[in-house]
């Protein structure tokens, strides 16, 4: 469904894809597929900032921020300007999330204001807490970089910080709030002792990593799972792999898919992620890219037997292990993801 002639003056073309939208447990309708803004080694700020430019020209409308991206200031400058160009605020979906060291009582929301600040803006439409531990390491550090002062997850604090999410929503900074790398045993948690439930869980999905089982439990308690990673990440640094990781891009079914469509493979993952139910977040800079990843968005010739294929190839393979987080030295990256049911102390 090409759009033609937005009501925009943005200087390069003006024809964008009108994206749909999905209705959240709160009414919120976010668009289901957004720019990922996390440039990681490989692209400068200033890059990032360019492309979400071109995105908003082409018609994406939802962005996913985050503080620790460290490019919240260029990314607001370039938001403002999608705006002045005429781009409605109400268009468009701005989310950003609480980095791990603003846990603490109070930090939530001065974290949540200084996003606000940096992004040019007076309300989010989605807050998330960016993981369920206060736990953090230096930018770029090695994998087996192990902070003393991680802890495990502790319900308590959870939901200190949780009360400071529903605090913002109750002032009107941000619109929806939800979570992100969640497992079951903690969003059972989260459910039972919230007042203002987690509307999504942003968590990593990709043909190789469906996560079905953590999936279906979101969408049975009305939570919106939103996959980052959708393509797997296949620009990731070096320190971001090993050697068990598998790849989409090397995927049979995929590239056989992708044949017969006459598209990249990329394109393929995100067609699934949107036929399949959910919203999707991938991250591109290149404006062939952001185009096609829009159009898989809109336009998805997957046939019931292509979904069938794909949804056969999960290979239970998580890319964001998370291994800075763990709390123990001796301790793998498992221990993050509660994989028998209970949550490790
Ligand atoms: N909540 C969380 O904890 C969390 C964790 C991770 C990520 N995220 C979010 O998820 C977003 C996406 O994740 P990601 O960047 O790691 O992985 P991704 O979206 O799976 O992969 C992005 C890479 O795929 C390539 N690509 C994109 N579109 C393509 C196309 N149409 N054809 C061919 N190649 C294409 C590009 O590589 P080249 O640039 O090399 O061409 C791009 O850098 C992030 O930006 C961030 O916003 C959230």
């Amino acid at each position: 469904m090409i759009v033609t002639q937005m009501k925009i003056s943005l200087k390069l073309k003006n024809v964008g894809y009108a994206v749909p939208r999905r209705t959240l447990s709160n009414g919120a309708r976010i668009p289901v597929v957004g720019m990922g803004t996390f440039g990681s080694d490989k692209y400068s700020p200033e890059t990032v900032a360019a492309a979400v430019v071109e995105a908003a020209k082409l018609g994406y409308r939802h962005f996913d921020c985050a503080s620790v991206y460290g490019n919240e200031p260029q990314v607001g400058a370039s938001l403002q300007q999608v705006m002045a160009a005429g781009v409605r605020r109400e268009d468009l979906w701005i989310t950003s999330k609480v980095w791990n060291d603003m846990h603490g009582e109070g930090e939530v929301i001065a974290s949540c204001k200084q996003s606000l600040q940096d992004l040019g803006l007076d309300y989010l439409d989605l807050y998330l807490v960016h993981w369920p531990f206060p736990n953090f390491h230096p930018k770029g550090c090695s994998v087996d970089f192990h902070n003393p002062n991680a802890k495990p997850y502790i319900h308590d604090a959870y939901m200190r910080t949780w009360a400071q999410m529903e605090e913002l929503h109750r002032m009107g900074l941000v619109r929806t709030i939800g979570t992100s790398n969640m497992t079951i045993p903690k969003m059972r948690l989260l459910l039972r002792d919230c007042s203002v439930k987690p509307a999504v869980n942003e968590m990593e999905i990709h043909p190789h990593f469906q996560q079905a089982e953590l999936y279906d439990y979101m969408v049975d308690n009305a939570i919106q799972p939103i996959g980052f990673c959708p393509i797997g990440s296949p620009s990731r640094p070096a320190r971001d792999r090993t050697p068990q990781d598998t790849s989409e891009m090397e995927e049979p079914v995929i590239l056989k898919i992708a044949a017969r469509l006459g598209v990249h493979p990329a394109v393929v993952c995100i067609m699934w992620a949107v036929k399949r139910g959910g919203v999707t977040i991938p991250f591109a800079v290149k404006p062939d890219q952001l185009a096609s990843n829009l159009k898989a968005a809109v336009e998805i010739p997957l046939t019931p037997e292509d979904m069938r294929a794909i949804a056969g190839i999960d290979k239970g393979c998580r890319l964001v292990k998370g291994q800075v987080f763990v709390w123990r030295e001796e301790l793998s990256w498992e221990a993050l993801w509660d994989l028998d049911g209970v949550i490790r102390q």
